[in-house]
């Protein structure tokens, strides 16, 4: 490894690349000099990523599937190693959420959020880990989560339940895999600014102005700096790091607001 140009040469997997946090993220490692292979549902909007990343000068790959489907997992996994010859980090981004009370949900929402985020995280880091171990050369794992996976929230039941799912498969397999220098951390933006989460979360302006008034720090994330802060946790040199989750939102989970406290300053 190169410890000044740690990702020169590396292949990383970004699945919901074709938007959002997935797209900061493949754009960002781009920037560092990685090889980005971004998956998903829309071919255009992995297009999209791809041409913002050869635009850079960096090398990038496209592969349409859906994370929900095992098979195309593996093979989405085999084009990006006949393409680069190795997979060095996956970042399990894609999701899908709503906002919908538990006991109004049907059992095909609860099984499209479940499928998605839990098996779907499962399926790549089980196909992605698998290469790493033939190839001998470690590897880092990373997932998108957010903090109600610990802390619960009205609404997000299925989202809540799949992302708990998710941190305990990366607390397990942090264990598992350590001795191939295999690890596994997650990441817990809070709210951020992209068209996804705004549309699934915070609708109408009303809606916003409440999110917004819930952080501490009075803002939305940058899908920029979560990006960064991804960078931080695949980076070889935080080699030591695994089983761990970062928290990125602006204070808002500890700063759930129960008494009336004047803000101080
Ligand atoms: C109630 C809904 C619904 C909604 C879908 N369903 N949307 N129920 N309210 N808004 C129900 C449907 O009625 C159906 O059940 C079942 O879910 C499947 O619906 P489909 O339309 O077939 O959807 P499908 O494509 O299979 O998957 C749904 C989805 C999808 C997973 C939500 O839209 C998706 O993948 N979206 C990706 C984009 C996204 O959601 N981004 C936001 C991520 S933000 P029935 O019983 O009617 O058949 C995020 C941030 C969290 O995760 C952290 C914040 C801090």
């Amino acid at each position: 490894m190169n410890s000044a140009q740690p990702y020169t040469d590396r292949t990383i997997i970004v699945t919901g690349g074709g938007s959002g946090i997935g797209q900061a993220i493949a754009v960002a490692l781009g920037d560092v000099g990685a090889r980005v292979v971004v998956a998903g549902r829309s071919e255009d909007k992995l297009q999209e990523t791809v041409a913002l990343l050869v635009g850079k000068g960096a090398e990038a790959l496209a592969v349409p599937m859906n994370v929900r489907d095992p098979e195309a997992v593996q093979l989405m996994v085999d084009r990006a190693v006949e393409r680069f010859g190795r997979v060095d980090g996956l970042v399990n981004n894609a999701a899908g959420n709503f906002i919908c009370p538990g006991i109004d949900l049907s059992p095909n929402g609860w099984g499209a959020v479940v499928d998605t985020v839990l098996n779907g995280t499962f399926y790549c880091t089980r196909a992605v880990t698998r290469q790493m171990r033939a190839q001998g050369t470690g590897g880092a794992v990373l997932s998108v989560i957010a903090s109600y996976a610990w802390h619960g929230h009205p609404g997000t039941v299925h989202s809540a339940a799949a992302k708990a799912g998710v941190l305990a498969m990366t607390r397990t397999l942090a264990v598992e895999l350590a001795p191939m220098g295999i690890r596994l951390n997650c990441i817990a933006p809070g709210p951020t600014e992209t068209e996804g989460a705004g549309a699934a979360l915070w609708p109408t302006e009303e809606d916003r102005q409440r999110v917004l008034s819930s952080v501490p720090a009075g803002r939305f994330a940058d899908p920029a700096e979560v990006a960064d802060a991804a960078l931080f946790l695949l980076d070889p040199r935080t080699s030591y790091l695994t089983g761990d989750v970062l928290t990125l939102d602006g204070g808002q989970w500890l700063g759930k607001k129960v008494y009336g406290v004047p803000t101080p300053g």
